[in-house]
């Protein structure tokens, strides 16, 4: 099939709910995609910051064929598998976590911590300590609770009635969240680095300020790390930046940054759908038998690769790589001298660059200069690349982002 042959179908068998680029992907390597004419592009965006180890990945091939010899594709989770105790290990000593439950997705894993947290809540015999808060810009998914948590309304309204009880608060401004809580919220949820919302990183002082506010009201803190965690930041995990002594300090046993409740998802086994949610003791301790449940999740096929994928990440040298080379792209961003740009945030290679243009322009011309971006709301360019983007691609992205603004 030729690539309109194949864009043709697509638009005749499969539902419209995607805006999707005018090309064919056909292959990956490294950072690199290829369309079916050949056609390579840099890929700034990794699947939405899920390939984190990029395509073609010798150690993820690897660990791939030995997952597949065992021919355990999928076991129920009726049934013991020593690659999902291994991943939830990993996960556990590389975390505040005391427990971990899988899933499939970022949305479900969400999912999963609402009800963990009404479980917490309900467990500690408070009937009516269900409500949530959440922030503006937040996104949390698309399932009906993690949609009643992500507040823009052209998501939401065609769907209504969503989860009820989701209250919400201004993101990095601690008297607003004071003001929406009572001790009707069961829990806080909040991105350490908003994702869709325009990639913008909370500030440690409100991560500090809604960790004291969930003790003072008995509510969990719930922090969804399903795009800045897994080494995105720079770190593991995105709050673990926030220690101004990288985890060495003493905080009389409780880290000020740290939450009760963690979801992940995206780049956990390198682009297979994985999802985790991680507690402290005091959650699991609520959860009893039964009480939620999947088919697929945490199979021993997935956990497998993921356990390779996550131990790579975790090591310090790699950790450092992408601290390293954010700064690079963050650096190299400030310097492209275009009226355009409004700022440049974000932390380690989770990037937003405002703009006081239309993003999907700027986007759209990329695809023309072999680069592949994605935004992040209408006038915010998001860069994700994979976390083995090299400084040499990184000199080629920021080189063409500025010739496209300097066209404009
Ligand atoms: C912070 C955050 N939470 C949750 C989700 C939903 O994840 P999924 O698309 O895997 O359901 C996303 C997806 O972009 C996200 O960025």
């Amino acid at each position: 099939m030729n690539p309109q042959e194949i864009i043709d179908l697509e638009h005749e068998t499969v539902l419209g709910v995607y805006g999707r680029a005018p090309f064919v992907l056909e292959r990956g390597s490294g950072v690199t995609l290829y369309d079916t004419e050949g056609r390579a592009y840099i890929d700034c965006v990794a699947g939405i910051a899920v390939n984190a180890l990029g395509y073609g990945d010798a150690g993820i091939n690897q660990a791939m064929a030995e997952g597949m010899q065992t021919g355990l594709l999928h076991v129920s989770n009726l049934y013991h598998t020593a690659p999902h105790a291994q991943l939830a290990q990993l996960l556990v000593e590389t975390s505040f976590a005391d427990k971990v439950h899988f899933c499939n997705s970022g949305a479900e894993a969400n999912e999963g911590a609402f009800k963990f947290a009404r479980r917490y809540a309900s467990a500690q015999g408070h009937s009516d300590k269900t409500n949530i808060l959440a922030f503006s810009n937040a996104f949390h998914g698309r399932t009906m609770g993690s949609l009643a948590a992500t507040p823009r309304p052209k998501y939401q309204d065609p769907f209504k009635p969503l989860m009820p009880g989701v209250r919400f608060a201004d993101f990095n401004d601690l008297a607003s969240a004071r003001a929406q809580m009572d001790h009707t919220v069961c829990a806080i949820i909040v991105e350490p680095v908003q994702g869709e919302g325009g990639v913008y990183p909370a500030t440690p002082e409100f991560l500090a300020g809604l960790r004291a506010l969930a003790d003072e009201y008995d509510a969990l803190l719930i922090y969804d790390e399903v795009q800045c965690g897994v080494g995105r930041t720079g770190h593991l995990w995105a709050h673990q930046g926030y220690c101004p002594q990288d985890g060495s300090c003493n905080c009389d046993g409780r880290c000020p940054y740290e939450p009760d409740i963690m979801t992940a998802a995206k780049p956990l086994a390198g682009g297979l759908p994985i999802g985790a949610i991680l507690v402290r003791q005091k959650v699991a301790d609520a959860m009893q038998k039964g009480d939620h449940g999947s088919t697929f999740a945490g199979g021993p096929f997935i956990t497998h690769v993921a356990h390779h994928v996550v131990g790579r990440i975790a090591m310090p040298e790699f950790l450092a790589d992408v601290t390293a080379k954010g700064q690079l792209l963050r650096d190299m961003l400030e310097e492209i001298n275009s009226p355009h740009i409004v700022e440049v945030r974000g932390k380690g290679l989770m990037v937003g660059v405002e703009l006081d243009i239309d993003a999907a322009k700027v986007i759209n011309k990329g695809y023309a200069r072999g680069l592949i971006l994605v935004n992040a709301g209408p006038n915010v360019l998001r860069l994700v690349p994979p976390l083995v983007i090299s400084e040499a691609e990184i000199v080629q992205v920021v080189k063409t982002i500025g010739e496209i603004l300097g066209d404009e």
